[in-house]
């Protein structure tokens, strides 16, 4: 029986994977790796992934550097891994992001080398594993000295090291993605990141400057985009040894686009919120940022320094432009390319988050 492990597959990007791969019975069973099997959430998934004649869906239950224990079970049948379990988070600390992202990718590794029938392994990570480099960034490329915007994209770049250096002895591929920010056509959101939070705060007016540049691209992508591409990277579209961009590359819209396009929004669906005049915030470079921060943590302030803060923990990208170049992960894709366009998705996030006052979908 052909069995596939997916971690992280009650997240954000993992959940909408497991439908898709559960749709293609390219193996005859799925397990997806979780802490909490009983969760609300976890049990509405797992309704919805068996829902009519598909792959079966199980929940493995397990954390990450158990793997090897709890998938003892699977490991004669095994044939495929999707590694998408990680921790997402940019403000946690650099312990806990390389517990979660580098330890545990090890862990995946150390399972998959006991595994005598696995044909593919696919790692999820981010294209950010760029840090804080700028220009053209290629697929290929990993190892650089610029440094990175905060501990998640250290740990990713460091766990794709371990990957690189696994591929000698297993079949392994790299999925980079950009940032998810919703569904295609309804724009909805299941999980609010770093874009919606900076939107959000740019609504209630704590955003009155931002670092970056009118031309300065923002790489965001769909959900179902993200989701589509991995599933085919994975299984049909396979190739061991590759990595991929799956990201918007040089059709990204640009930092004073998707501001237009966000203000107008928030104008339109709320009347009410038009008479507060809120302005555009100030684009600046990063010295003059970093004087506005300092002013407002001395300021005591403690709204406006708690908005800061969380923008702070990505800020530093936005003023390294790059440009993902996508040249490897649309040959492997082909006629399955089919990625929307991202300034329309980046209205139809606001309108749906503005609608839903900043709360994402169940
Ligand atoms: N979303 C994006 O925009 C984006 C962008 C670039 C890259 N990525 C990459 O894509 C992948 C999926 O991202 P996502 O947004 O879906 O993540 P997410 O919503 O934050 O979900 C993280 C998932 O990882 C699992 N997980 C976390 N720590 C774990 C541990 N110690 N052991 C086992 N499972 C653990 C969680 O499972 P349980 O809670 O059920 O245990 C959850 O399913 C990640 O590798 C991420 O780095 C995402």
């Amino acid at each position: 029986m052909r069995t596939m492990i997916v971690t992280g597959g009650t997240g954000a990007i993992g959940a909408a994977v497991v439908g898709r791969l559960a749709a293609e019975p390219v193996v005859d069973r799925i397990a997806v790796l979780t802490r909490a099997p009983s969760g609300a959430r976890q049990q509405r998934l797992l309704q919805s992934w068996n829902a009519g004649d598909r792959v079966p869906v199980v929940f493995l239950h397990g954390k990450l550097p158990e793997l090897v224990e709890a998938g003892a079970t699977l490991r004669a049948d095994l044939t495929h891994i999707v590694h998408l379990a990680a921790d997402t988070r940019f403000s946690a600390a650099p312990e806990e992001s390389r517990a979660a992202n580098v330890c545990g990718t090890a862990a995946v590794l150390d399972y998959a080398r006991t595994c005598p029938r696995l044909a593919a392994m696919t790692v999820a990570s981010t294209v950010y594993v760029a840090g804080l480099r700028s220009g053209a960034i290629r697929e290929r490329e990993l190892e650089h000295g610029a440094g990175f915007a905060n501990n998640y994209e250290a740990s990713k770049h460091e766990m794709e090291v371990l990957v690189r250096a696994a591929m000698g002895d297993l079949p392994l591929s790299v999925c980079r993605l950009s940032t998810a920010i919703g569904e295609d056509g309804t724009g909805e959101v299941t999980s609010l990141n770093a874009f919606h939070t900076a939107l959000r705060l740019m609504y209630g007016g704590l955003v009155p400057m931002i670092p970056g540049a009118d031309d300065t691209p923002i790489d965001v992508i769909s959900t179902g985009f993200a989701a589509q591409a991995l599933r085919r990277l994975a299984t049909e579209a396979f190739r061991p040894g590759e990595t991929y961009h799956v990201c918007a590359g040089s059709d990204a819209p640009t930092l004073g686009a998707v501001l237009d396009a966000a203000m107008r929004t928030m104008r339109a669906r709320r009347p009410a919120w038009r008479k507060r005049a809120i302005a555009m915030p100030v684009l600046a470079d990063e010295p003059t940022y970093e004087l506005f921060v300092r002013s407002v943590h001395e300021s005591g302030d403690a709204m406006m320094a708690a908005a800061t803060r969380a923008v702070e923990s990505f800020a530093r990208q936005l003023t390294r432009p790059k440009i993902f170049d996508t040249a490897n992960a649309v040959g492997a894709l082909g006629d399955a390319w089919h990625r929307p366009d991202s300034l329309g998705l980046c209205e139809d996030v606001v309108r749906y988050c503005v609608e839903n006052e900043w709360k994402a979908a169940a």
